[in-house]
């Protein structure tokens, strides 16, 4: 039986509107705009205010994205919501955008990989396509950091925003969509990156929050050398099962941390600056969302034409990576 080829069909993304400059976090920690941009490449990133939840700005980018793709919404047959910070504990993220978008009876669920969940989103999306389970699968990466992050802490707080992307998955023609995916974990990592409080292990009370147990805590040291590892290991692997080269990349979408782990990655591959797309200046790292975001900018602005191949590669929490080559 020939397998189904699955593709990006449409992408949308959402970002609030409030901006947070390094000049603004000058005025909040003992930190400066030369430090961050030397060591991140973070010049500003957005910030939902009090009353937007990951939930509306996927709704947004959800939206955006079905109408790139030329399908309605009742052609939705799942909806997959990568995200670390959902609107509750529960019910997931995914159902609460199912039913505002006014999609029925569909499948829907979040699933928790930090920010490399947007890749582990279209990897659980594409075979569930090619199973027959459903034709359009609407995959969503979304994160709302700024709600989890401690600004008196400058080893964090400096470097996340928030935001939403989107795509629409469905048939394209051979020779076209997803070539194939590397996931992986390591789970010995997790500390490195945690919320510690609010799960079963440790149950919101008084002292976790004094104890600013609901915020994100970093070891940056230890998740930069993880990092710079893993988007070399996982584009080699993705490259490798699907018998391709580097010099076949035409373009690499990475998860935006920071420009150095994007330099390194880039320069592993022997790429020029032009073939990468980057937005972490304009919105720092955005976690799930990281990734859908740029592509959907990218692909707005015309970047990528038919038939270029495109590397999408990411770590997070976890801690996870994942990388995908995808046929455009
Ligand atoms: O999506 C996954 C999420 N996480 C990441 O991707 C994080 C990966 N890690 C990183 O991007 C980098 O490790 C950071 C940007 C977090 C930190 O950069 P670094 O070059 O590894 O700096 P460092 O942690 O080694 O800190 C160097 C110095 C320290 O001071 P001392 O001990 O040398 O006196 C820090 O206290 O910089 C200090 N520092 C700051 N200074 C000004 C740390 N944060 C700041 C800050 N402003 N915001």
């Amino acid at each position: 039986m020939n397998r189904l080829h699955v593709g990006v069909l449409g992408t949308g993304s959402a970002l609030p509107e409030r901006v947070l400059t390094n000049a603004d976090l000058e005025k909040m920690v003992d930190t400066s705009d030369e430090w961050i941009v030397s060591r991140t490449g973070i010049r500003e990133r957005r910030i939902a205010d009090a009353q937007t939840a990951s939930s509306d700005l996927s709704v947004e980018a959800a939206r955006k994205a079905i109408i790139d793709a030329g399908i309605s919404v009742e052609d939705i047959g799942l909806v997959i919501c990568a995200t670390v910070t959902p609107d509750y504990m529960f019910p997931a993220t995914a159902c609460l955008v199912q039913e505002r978008l006014g999609i029925k009876k569909t499948g829907a669920f979040d699933l928790s990989a930090g920010c490399s969940g947007f890749l582990y989103g279209l990897a659980c999306a594409v075979p569930m396509i090619q199973s027959g389970m459903a034709k359009y699968a609407l995959v969503i990466g979304v994160d709302t950091l700024s709600k989890i992050t401690d600004y008196t802490d400058r080893n964090t707080c400096v470097l996340f925003g928030d935001g939403a992307g989107a795509v629409v998955l469905g048939p394209v023609p051979e020779g076209r969509g997803f070539l194939g995916f590397d996931l992986g974990a390591d789970g010995s990592g997790g500390e490195q990156l945690m919320m510690a409080a609010g799960g079963s292990r440790n149950p919101a009370t008084q002292e976790s929050v004094l104890n600013r147990q609901h915020t994100i805590a970093m070891n940056g040291k230890e998740v930069f050398k993880f990092a710079v590892r893993v988007m070399n290991t996982a584009t080699e692997e993705v490259l490798r099962k699907v018998g391709l080269e580097k010099t076949d990349v035409d373009f690499l979408v990475p998860h935006q941390a920071n420009i150095r782990i994007i330099d390194y990655a880039r320069e592993r591959l022997g790429l020029p600056e032009d073939k990468v797309v980057v937005n972490l200046d304009r919105y720092g790292n955005m976690s799930s969302a990281s990734i859908p975001v740029a592509l959907d900018e990218a692909h707005r602005m015309g970047k990528f034409k038919e038939g270029d191949l495109l590397l999408l590669v990411g770590f997070g929490a976890g801690l996870t990576w994942g990388a995908a080559a995808l046929r455009w």
